[in-house]
C-alpha cells in the first residue's frame, strides 16, 4: 500500500477481535519503530507492554492484549517531534494490518506511567492498542465516533491558504502540494478538532495550529501533538510524490487569524 492509501485506510480501532498481537508483528512494530525519527532529531523510547502482566487497559477500547507506549524527555518541541515519531508507527502498523487508537486522555494515565518506569523529567504524552480489528464495531465505539464526527473532515480550502490567511486554496490549485495537504487533512487528531493550517508560498509551506482554548495550556499543548502528525503526514506524502522536502524553524511573521501560532516550515530541498 502506498503513504496515501494508508493514510486513507487508518481509523482509530477501538474493538479489537480478541486475537493476540502475533510476534512477528511485535517484532516488525519494534523495530521499525527503532528507525521511527522525527525532523525535530529528538529521541523517543518505545514499549510494548503486555495488558495480562501489567493489568493496563483503557476504557474505551476492547479485546487488546498489548498496547505501546513512548516515553521521553520534556523539552521544547517534544510534543511535535512525539506526534512525528508515534504516527510513523501508526502508519507502519496499519499497513500490516494492525489496528491502533492513539490515546492521550481516556487511560489510567498514572498507572501507564508506571508501567514505562517514567522519570522525573521525562513525559509519555500517549499510547495506543495493537491488534487485529474486530468485525462489528462496540456500541460505544460507534458512539464515540459521532460524538466526535470522525468519519468527516474540514475543508481543504477552511485549513490552506495561498500566500496569505485572506486567501483560501482550492485543491485543484495546489498543485504538487495537493496530496500532502490532502494527507495532512485526513490526519488523526485529539477530539478530531483538526488544528493544522497550512499558508503555501511557491516552494514553502508554513504550518500553523490554530489553537482551541480548552486545550492550551502554557506547560503542555496536545494540539502541537497533533501538529507533528500532520507534519508525518505531509513530508510521507510528498516524499512518495517525489519531493524531497526539509524543516525549518523560522517565522516568516504573516499576519495569523486569533488563536493561530505558527509551528514550522516545510520548503523543497
Ligand atoms: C493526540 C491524540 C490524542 C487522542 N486521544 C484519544 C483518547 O484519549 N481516547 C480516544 O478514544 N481517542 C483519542 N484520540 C483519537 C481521536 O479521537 C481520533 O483520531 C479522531 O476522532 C479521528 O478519528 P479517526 O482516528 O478514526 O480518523 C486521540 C487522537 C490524537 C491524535
Amino acid at each position: 500500500m502506498s503513504v496515501i492509501e494508508t493514510i486513507r485506510a487508518r481509523r482509530s480501532v477501538r474493538t479489537f477481535s480478541g486475537e493476540p498481537l502475533r510476534a512477528e508483528d511485535r517484532q516488525k512494530i519494534m523495530a521499525f519503530a527503532e528507525t521511527a525519527e522525527n525532523p525535530y532529531r529528538l529521541p523517543i523510547t518505545w514499549m510494548l507492554l503486555d495488558t495480562e502482566q501489567t493489568g493496563l487497559s483503557s476504557p474505551v477500547i476492547v479485546g487488546e492484549d498489548t498496547f505501546i507506549a513512548g516515553k521521553m524527555q520534556r523539552v521544547p518541541h517534544a510534543e511535535e517531534a512525539f506526534g512525528y515519531s508515534f504516527e510513523r508507527i501508526v502508519l507502519f502498523a496499519e499497513s500490516i494490518g494492525v489496528g491502533t487508537t492513539w490515546i492521550a486522555g481516556t487511560m489510567d494515565r498514572a498507572a501507564f506511567e508506571r508501567a514505562v518506569a517514567l522519570r522525573p523529567g521525562e513525559v509519555m504524552p500517549c499510547v495506543s492498542p495493537l491488534g487485529y480489528p474486530a468485525q462489528k464495531m462496540s456500541v460505544r465505539e460507534s458512539l464515540m465516533r459521532k460524538g466526535v464526527k470522525a468519519n468527516s473532515r474540514l475543508d481543504f480550502s477552511d485549513l490552506f491558504f495561498d500566500g496569505t490567511f485572506d486567501t483560501p486554496l482550492s485543491a485543484e490549485k495546489a498543485g504538487k502540494w495537493r496530496t500532502p495537504l490532502e494527507a495532512v487533512r485526513l490526519a488523526p487528531s485529539a477530539v478530531n478538532k483538526q488544528p493544522w493550517r497550512a499558508v503555501v508560498c511557491g516552494e514553502r509551506v508554513y504550518f500553523y495550529e490554530h489553537r482551541s482554548k480548552a486545550y492550551a495550556s502554557a506547560e503542555w499543548d496536545i494540539q502541537r501533538i497533533d501538529m507533528g502528525i500532520a507534519l508525518c503526514h505531509f513530508a510521507l506524502a510528498a516524499e512518495e510524490n517525489g519531493v524531497a522536502v526539509s524543516l525549518r524553524l523560522e517565522d516568516p511573521g504573516l499576519p495569523a487569524p486569533e488563536n493561530t501560532v505558527y509551528t514550522a516550515t516545510y520548503t523543497v530541498e
